[in-house]
Formats: C-alpha cells, structure tokens, sequence
C-alpha cells in the first residue's frame, strides 16, 4: 500500500515536471520562433506589401503656373522594411510622404495600403485611417507650444478615445522609452531641439502604428541629437515598425535597408543597403 502511495507520488510529480518542461520549451521555442520570423521577414521577399503605389501623380495649380510635384510615381514598401526617400529639393518627396500619409490625396493613379485602394478615399475614412495606423516626424517638430510634453504625446491617444487612465500608463511608458520623462511638464519651447524631436517621435510611436514618415527628421539637429533619433527609429524598426524617411543626408540614409531616389517626381533609382 504504502508502497503504491509512493509510486503514485512520484507519477504525478513527474507528469508536473513534464507539464512545466513542456510550458517552458513552447514559450521559448514560440519566443525563438517569433524571432526568427522576424528576421526571416526582413530580408524576405515573401513578405507582405504595406504600400504599393503605381503611377501616382499629383499636380499644384495655382493662377500662373502648374507644377507636377508627382509624375506617374510607382514604388513599393514592405512591412517590416525602412525605406530612405532621397533627391534635390523640389522633387516630390514631401507630396509623396503627405500623400502616404493621407494628409493629401493624389489626382491619378493608386495607392494601395495594405491591399486596400485608398487613392480616393474621402476625409473621415483617411482620417480614421491615419490615426490608427500612421505616426509623423517632421523636421521642425511640429509640436504645440501651449501643451507640455505629456499633453502633446496624449494628443493621439485623446483621438483615438484611449481612456484618462490608460493614456497616463501609455505616455509615460513612452516618454521613459524616448528618456524625456522628467521634462514631462515642460513646454516644447523649454527644450533642446534634440529634447523636442524625441517628444515629436514620442508622439508618433504611442498609439503603435505600423508605419511611421518621417520628412527629414534630423535636419534640425546637429549630429549627436541626429544620432540619437536615428537609433531610436532604428530601434522602432527592430521591433516591426515600418519607416519611410525622407533625407538629405547619406549618413542617416545608411540607417535605412533601402534608398529610393527621386527626379522631378518619379523614382528614378534603388539602393539597397549591405
Ligand atoms: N501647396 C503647394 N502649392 C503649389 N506648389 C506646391 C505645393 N506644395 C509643393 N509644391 C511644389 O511641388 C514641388 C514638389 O514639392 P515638395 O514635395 O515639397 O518637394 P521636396 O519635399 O522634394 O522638396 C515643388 O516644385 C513645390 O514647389
Ligand atoms: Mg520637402
């Protein structure tokens, strides 16, 4: 009798060895596999399209003169990837990034966001659009000077009608991440640029969207606050973010897997990055 108590003791001691051994390899193992996933995605070409754009033009008319800031764009953007938009002043790249972003619709062709044709969609479908999915950067920040900092990075979470509590957790959570915390009750006019370009992508990345357009993120800071904005966007890239960035500069073109080059509104050349 004893005996059987014994055995049977040591069953079930056993099968709760297997079951934690079990947990603990399907978690590492799912961890491992997520990993690899996402390597494996970055470089793929298998991966899915999030942008694909195919003879976009956009025309400026004013009295005197038409300019044709977009001229039968075509071009493609996977998830996962950071794609640096580059070429003189004056060929397109901020049309295409407000375009992109659906700030502006174009006047031809189609603009496909994750499959979904979205060229002619009208403003409360691109609004609606935009606030979940897209984030902004802009060289000159583009912040308020009348709200702090946490009342700027609470902005898209207030649009989104994310509750007081849970905006509270989500700011700070973010504004920890970009190390701008305690200037969480300054206003942006207080700050360094550097300081206010990490606000500005504070505020882009705390509703997590999928795709973040950044026009010339760093053209406003001197070089070690431009680092600082490239490694943090690197950083949002590493963990699935996908980013257009417009630049000027091959330095922070470097950051990016791809450059595509624009002319007088076409895409003209690709590099890929090593
Ligand atoms: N709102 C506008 N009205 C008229 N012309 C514009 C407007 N926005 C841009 N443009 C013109 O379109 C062309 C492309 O501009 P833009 O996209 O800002 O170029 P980039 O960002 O590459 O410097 C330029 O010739 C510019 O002058
Ligand atoms: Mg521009």
């Amino acid at each position: 009798m004893k005996q059987k108590m014994k055995s049977q003791k040591q069953n079930t001691k056993d099968r709760k060895t297997a079951k934690r051994i079990f947990r603990s390899w399907t978690c590492s193992s799912f961890k491992q596999y997520k990993l690899t996933k996402r390597s494996f995605f970055k470089h793929s070409p298998k991966q899915k399209t999030m942008i694909k754009i195919t003879e976009l033009e956009k025309v400026y008319r004013t009295e005197e003169v038409e300019t044709i800031a977009l001229n039968k764009l075509t071009m493609e953007v996977k998830e996962g990837e950071f794609v640096a938009v580059m070429g003189p002043s004056g060929c397109g790249k901020s049309t295409l990034l407000n375009i992109l972003g659906l700030l502006d619709d174009p006047d031809k062709g189609s603009f496909l966001f994750n499959k979904i044709e979205v060229a002619h969609f009208n403003e409360r479908k691109r609004a609606d659009l935009r606030k979940h999915n897209i984030g902004f950067v802009f060289q000159s920040f583009n912040l308020i000077d009348e709200l702090t900092v946490f009342e700027n990075v609470e902005l898209p979470l207030i649009y989104t009608g994310v509750k007081s509590a849970d905006r509270k957790i989500k700011v700070e959570q973010v504004l920890d991440r970009v190390q701008i915390m305690h200037r969480r009750n300054h206003y942006p006019q207080q700050l360094s640029g550097g300081q206010q370009q990490r606000v500005a992508v504070a505020r882009a990345v705390v509703n997590k969207p999928k795709l973040i357009l950044a026009d010339e993120p760093t053209g406003n800071l001197d070089s070690s606050n431009g680092n600082d904005v490239m490694q943090l966007l690197t950083e949002l890239n590493e963990q699935g973010t996908t980013i257009v960035m417009v630049t000027h500069s091959e330095h922070d073109a470097r950051y990016s897997h791809r450059i595509i080059r624009m002319l007088d509104g076409q895409a003209v050349v690709e590099n890929i990055m090593a």
